[in-house]
């Protein structure tokens, strides 16, 4: 089977990063045709940046960078150095960027790239707040049509909140946006906290990264190192939770995640619940399914292959 094309729309992010190598490690399924950047655990700048710096790390200097949407459609940015650090890539200590920040904008190349290839051909997988994306639909509806699926991570049903009681980061940061995503009618398969909670780094799983005896391994070793500070905090977690290669583990190996198809609503309004997932996880509306919302992984079948693909690079 040819590989599948994929656009990561991004805010690395230590589990961005992760997740940008898992798909740079598997060319024989995945064909990255770009990266589109969005401000969101960091500012744009650094988001841009740091998609660069992981791209080289990886030794993929070629894979376009883009920067897009610099702050949320209709909100000031919230960003999360609080969990990411002052980089959004704290942790290993890694070279500044030599490659080039492509010059057309991150919006502009998702319409040229989904209008000039095949329909049905490019899944989108955001694993940050969903502005580039919204503002990509907005600007252009008749790529709702042609983008063959929408695989993201964000929101929550049964953890509930990570940045408010209610909500989820990538939600919450922008809330109309995401509205715009889970209303295009475009097929979506979400990751939540509910799934990305349960992919914990460990500790013999951290060992396992460094043990490949590589610059991806030994990086990737350290960002969870630094990552995992703030869950283990917050939620006496194992280790840090890698959110966004969930993204990418799903397209590689669908059978280590179940859900349910079901419709899910985004809170637009309130003040307390902003930014929430309002997901009919038992059915009790007759709203039409929407999303295929997950809720379980195999955990150490997602480790398996993790470790394995990134011990290509
Ligand atoms: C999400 O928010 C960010 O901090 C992570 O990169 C992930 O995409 C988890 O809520
Ligand atoms: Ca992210």
């Amino acid at each position: 089977m040819p590989a599948r094309d994929i656009i990561i729309d991004t805010d690395p992010g230590q589990d961005d990063a992760v997740a940008i190598m898992l798909a740079l490690g598997s060319p024989d399924a995945l064909s990255v045709l770009g990266i589109t950047c969005v401000a969101g655990n960091v500012p744009l700048p650094l988001t841009s940046r740091n998609a660069r710096m992981v791209c080289e790390l990886a030794g993929h200097p070629e894979v376009p960078v883009y920067a897009g949407c610099a702050a949320p459609l209709a909100r000031p940015l919230v960003t999360a150095e609080h969990v990411h650090g002052r980089t959004g890539l704290d942790g290993p200590d890694l070279p500044e960027p030599t490659m080039p920040l492509q010059d057309k904008d991150a919006v502009s190349f998702l319409i040229d790239t989904l209008r000039d290839r095949p329909a049905g051909t490019v899944t989108l997988c955001p694993l940050g707040p969903l502005t580039n994306i919204a503002t990509a639909l907005t600007r252009a509806p008749d790529i709702a049509d042609r983008i063959a699926e929408i695989v993201l991570m964000g929101g929550a049903y049964f953890e509930v909140g990570n940045i408010t009681p209610a909500a989820e980061f990538n939600i919450y940061v922008d809330p109309e946006a995401a509205a715009i995503v889970f209303r295009s009618g475009v097929p979506l398969t979400v990751m939540p906290l509910d799934v990305t909670h349960k992919a914990l780094v460990t500790a013999p799983r951290n060992n396992a990264f460094r043990a490949l005896g590589t610059p991806v391994g030994l990086a990737t070793a350290q960002m969870t190192d630094f990552f995992e500070r703030f869950d283990k905090a917050k939620y006496g977690s194992e280790g840090a939770p890698l959110h966004d290669p969930c993204v990418i583990a799903y397209l590689l190996e669908p059978s280590l995640f179940s859900g349910r198809h079901i419709n899910v609503e985004i809170e637009t309004t309130s003040e307390l619940t902003l930014g929430m997932t309002v997901a009919d996880w038992w059915g009790v509306t007759d709203r039409a399914p929407n999303a295929t919302f997950m809720g379980d992984v195999d955990a150490d079948g997602f480790f398996a292959l993790l470790t394995e693909r990134l011990g290509r690079l």
